[in-house]
């Protein structure tokens, strides 16, 4: 079935009790036991399992094209259960630009962990090889990268996992599985936050881990989810159950609309550089082409002037919302290195956006009257 169908279908059946179409919330913590001692629904206890949750991740693993589909609390708590999988002395390899979050995660949360980390250029692939160690259990990606959209070679990542005995990660947040199918180009695991684009309402915070072919890595996650604790609850799971229905009619309105406001940026006077992947002139061009369908919704600006005037710009916008986030209706634009912190190595000019919903027009006529001045 096409995506779009599986949007609105996967995961969902009506409810045997009720007949209600949209499913139910359980909130109950725990479920009743069979006179034989067993669970016949396989239902136990909810921070095992919860049927908001079984549904949302058939969804999602449906969706991506995977195997199976794991749920979390957030985007961030999917990679802390895949670092948890990992053995001290293991060596991960981590794209140079990597969303700071998770940089922060295997900075501070595993620190003592005893974890070697690399940071590499993704795009650099004879940086990528010859950084690989015998030790190397873990190859992350994140394409496009946040906030530079860099783009990363899909298939060539993963063949250099294969020879190696890594396993491959995308973070595929930014372009979501209707732009971009990492599992079909040989990658083993796709994570996303669903915070973004999959819930796409800026209500709910998530994350999910799917697979291709089971691997250790993720059976060690099932772990940290079910033992662990880091699962999301049933209302964020109906939720986000909820948002995916239109996500392939989001997201291609979103992307659409990005592409023609960096068209615009990109012939604007006060701008000093767009980075969008689906311009031609992007140096992640050729290979966005062949493994996206379309640019996506996130872009980033460089403004003439400095930090001053990108900050300037951004705080005379009236339909924009000056927030962090990305993936819902409103669009969105920040000064990216504020929020990263004094070590960023984002350009201090940069403006960041998601795009949202909005009309096109209304989008550039906001942008052109912030960069007016
Ligand atoms: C690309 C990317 N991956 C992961 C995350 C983390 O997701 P969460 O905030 O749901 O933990 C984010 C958050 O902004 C992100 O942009």
């Amino acid at each position: 079935m096409k995506i779009e169908t599986l949007a609105v279908h996967a995961g969902r059946r009506a409810d045997p009790a009720t007949g209600a179409v949209t499913p139910p919330i359980h909130l109950s913590t725990t479920f009743e036991r069979a006179a034989d001692g067993e669970y016949p629904l396989g239902f136990s206890y909810a921070r095992e399992g919860n049927p908001n949750r079984a549904a949302l991740e058939e969804c999602l693993a449906a969706l991506e094209g995977g195997k199976e589909a794991l749920v979390f609390s957030s985007g961030l708590a999917v990679a802390t259960a895949v670092l948890q999988g990992l053995e001290p002395g293991d060596h991960i390899l981590a794209p140079d630009d990597v969303y700071y979050g998770l940089r922060k995660v295997i900075g501070e949360v595993f620190g003592k962990w005893g974890l070697e980390t690399d940071y590499v250029d993704m795009t650099d692939l004879a940086a990528v090889r010859a950084a690989v160690r015998k030790n190397t259990r873990l190859i992350w990606v994140e394409t496009p990268s946040n906030p530079l959209m860099k783009i990363t070679d899909l298939e060539a990542i993963a063949r250099i996992a294969r020879s190696g005995n890594a396993i491959s990660v995308c973070d595929g947040t930014f372009a979501t599985p209707v732009l971009q199918r990492p599992l079909e180009r040989g990658i083993d695991m796709v994570t996303h936050s669903t915070t973004k684009y999959i819930g796409g309402h800026s209500d709910l915070t998530g994350g999910v881990l799917i697979n291709k072919y089971d691997n250790y890595l993720f059976e060690r996650a099932r772990n940290s989810q079910r033992f662990g604790g880091a699962a999301p609850s049933p209302f964020d799971c109906w939720l986000t159950l909820r948002g995916v229905a239109t996500l392939p009619w989001r997201v291609r309105a979103q992307a659409e609309n990005a592409r023609r406001i960096a068209e615009f940026l990109r012939a604007h006077p006060a701008v000093e550089a767009v980075h969008y992947p689906g311009l031609a002139d992007h140096p992640g061009y050729a290979v966005a082409a062949r493994q996206m369908s379309a640019g996506g919704g996130m872009l980033s600006f460089q403004v003439r002037g400095g930090r001053q005037a990108a900050v300037a710009a951004a705080a005379r916008v009236r339909v924009f919302t000056r927030a962090t986030s990305l993936g819902g209706p409103h669009s969105f634009i920040e000064h990216r290195a504020s929020i990263e912190g004094p070590q960023t190595r984002t350009p201090p000019n940069l403006l960041r956006m998601s795009v949202g919903l909005e009309h096109v027009e209304d989008l550039i006529g906001d942008l052109k009257q912030a960069l007016a001045g």
